[in-house]
């Protein structure tokens, strides 16, 4: 199977009523009066069919829901997908983004190749609509997305490819839609990229193998170059906190680092970024081992270090002017004789010693070293990424990450990156009184805090290695996996991270 299926995307100008194709989708708000223009010249040509299913009650246009029509001699069209876009008021570009995902996701599943896209129409002139074509390229990546590269027995098969197509009958607005197009595909191609590595178990993608991969992108991509640091480096290094996490597995930790460095543009102004990312590549729990339920899904403890890994793709496949660090500690969590254990007292990176309470809160262990290392590069800000905590994910659920950090400027700016990306955050505390639970008796800090506001003791620690430099956090527990597929994803990994990051980095262009 494919890794990912291939998505073609163009804008073209056509008449939809003329567009052959095997699917022809439009959006309808759920409290529009009545159909607009173009829903209701297709509701002509399909003799009432449109209305009477919004008459009947059966497709209201409400969010997250889709009806399908099917064509006749009056259109090209094979099927007619109305796609819901909820209340018109509360309209974003992630309405959008998601009317594009499901439609993607529908096509795929109905196997429907060539594809024609009118759902910028409903938002008329709310929009940019090279924006929009942007918006629509990233979500058609997403809603097409699945996860089958181990399946060999598929029963009915599966496309390898969607062609499709925007359409608008005004060459002016497909001209604007198709100048989005190009950076969208690349940032949803860099996000299925990332869903697909993350998905990988950990059997395939463990620390080595990740390091690999990170050169094998590099490689092939203008402007990045990768190094890697074995275990035997980590230890000349004194990177105690990664080797102490990886020590119990046969799959000997990596660290990763990756530079991005723009051939042109106005680098000079800009501030030099260093993102950061947990690969932790399965998280067993270590000696203070996990419950056996679900244990599974903690192959996606790496996501935070890939997101980052697809951020460095995507970044540099749009020539971003502006010079990017991505820092990946890669180790695998496992309990045996060669443990670290509960009590163990670790050197640091940074020099600051660290007592071990819990095998389990390893993350902190290995981002306590790269976020060191992140302090003592040239970069102005550092970023990181981690599905850090469970605290975090009873928090605030399955639809926000949470967001801390040292400076409010970058706090605002990675809260506005979020709003335009649809990958969602909340702001949450890591100051003092969070840190002084972090205090060891026996070693400078220790692991874990109380039992209480686990997110922001783990957020706290990791403030305490970032030296002077603007640091934010972002916590994507529960924010890493759809544990069902939804209307407009598959299950599995969600690859969150790459828009939200790369949005950032665009805003500061
Ligand atoms: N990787 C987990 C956090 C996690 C939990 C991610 C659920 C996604 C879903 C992390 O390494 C961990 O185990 N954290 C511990 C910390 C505790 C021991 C202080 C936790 O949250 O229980
Ligand atoms: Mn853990
Ligand atoms: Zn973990």
């Amino acid at each position: 199977m494919k890794e990912i299926i291939d998505v073609e995307l163009k804008a073209r100008k056509v008449d939809f009523s003329r567009c052959k194709t095997d699917l022809l989708a439009v959006g309808l708000f759920s409290d529009a009066k009545g159909l607009d223009k173009l829903c209701g010249e297709l509701n002509k040509k399909l003799d009432g069919a449109i209305s009477q299913l919004t008459k009947l009650g059966d497709f209201k246009g409400k969010d997250e829901t889709s009806a399908i029509v099917y064509g006749n001699a009056n259109i090209g069209a094979k099927r007619v997908l109305l796609v819901g876009l909820g209340e018109k008021k509360k309209a974003t570009l992630n309405t959008l983004r998601k009317a594009a995902a499901n439609t993607a996701k529908k096509s795929v599943e109905m196997k429907a190749e060539n594809i024609s896209l009118a759902l910028h129409r409903a938002f008329g002139g709310q929009f940019d609509l090279s924006t929009m074509g942007r918006i629509i390229a990233e979500g058609t990546y997403f809603g097409s997305y699945r996860y089958d590269e181990f399946v060999t027995e598929s029963e009915d098969g599966r496309l390898d490819s969607l062609s499709v197509e925007l359409i608008d009958s005004d060459s002016a607005k497909t001209k604007k839609l198709n100048k989005g197009l190009s950076s969208g595909s690349i940032i949803g191609k860099a996000q299925s990229y990332t869903r697909t590595l993350a998905n990988r178990p950990g059997n395939v993608m463990h620390p080595p193998a990740l390091a690999a991969e990170a050169k094998k992108m590099a490689k092939s991509t203008a402007g990045l170059s990768c190094t890697v640091f074995d275990e035997k480096q980590l230890a000349a290094k004194g990177m105690g906190g990664v080797l102490a996490v990886g020590s119990g597995s046969e799959n000997k930790p990596r660290f990763i680092v990756l530079k991005y460095s723009p051939t042109s543009g106005a680098a000079g102004r800009l501030p030099t970024i260093g993102l950061v990312g947990k690969a932790i590549t399965f998280d067993s729990g270590g000696i203070s081992i996990k419950p056996s339920a679900k244990m599974d899904q903690m192959k996606l403890d790496k996501s935070g270090g890939i997101a980052v890994l697809g951020t460095m793709k995507a970044v540099a496949e749009l020539k971003l002017p502006v010079s990017v660090y991505g820092i990946i500690p890669a180790a695998e969590n496992l309990p045996s004789g060669t443990s670290y254990r509960p009590g163990d007292i670790i050197t640091t990176f940074s020099g600051k010693t660290v007592e071990v309470q819990n095998t389990d809160a390893e993350g902190r262990m290995i981002l306590c070293d790269a976020l060191s290392y992140a302090s003592k590069q040239d970069c102005d800000i550092i970023i990181d990424i981690a599905t850090l905590t469970g605290a975090c994910k009873i928090a605030l659920g399955k639809y926000m990450a949470g967001l801390m950090g040292n400076d409010e400027k970058l706090i605002k700016q990675l809260q506005t990156a979020a709003e335009q990306s649809g990958e969602k955050v909340w702001p949450m505390p890591s100051g003092d009184e969070y840190g002084k639970e972090m205090k060891s008796k026996i070693a400078d800090l220790k692991n874990i805090g109380s039992r209480w506001g686990g997110a922001c003791t783990a957020a706290a620690f990791l403030r305490e290695f970032v030296g002077d430099k603007k640091w934010a956090h972002l916590d994507i527990a529960g924010m890493d996996i759809f544990e069902k597929a939804t209307e407009f994803s598959a299950e599995g990994s969600s690859g969150f991270g790459v828009r939200l990051l790369t949005s950032y980095l665009m805003s500061l262009v």
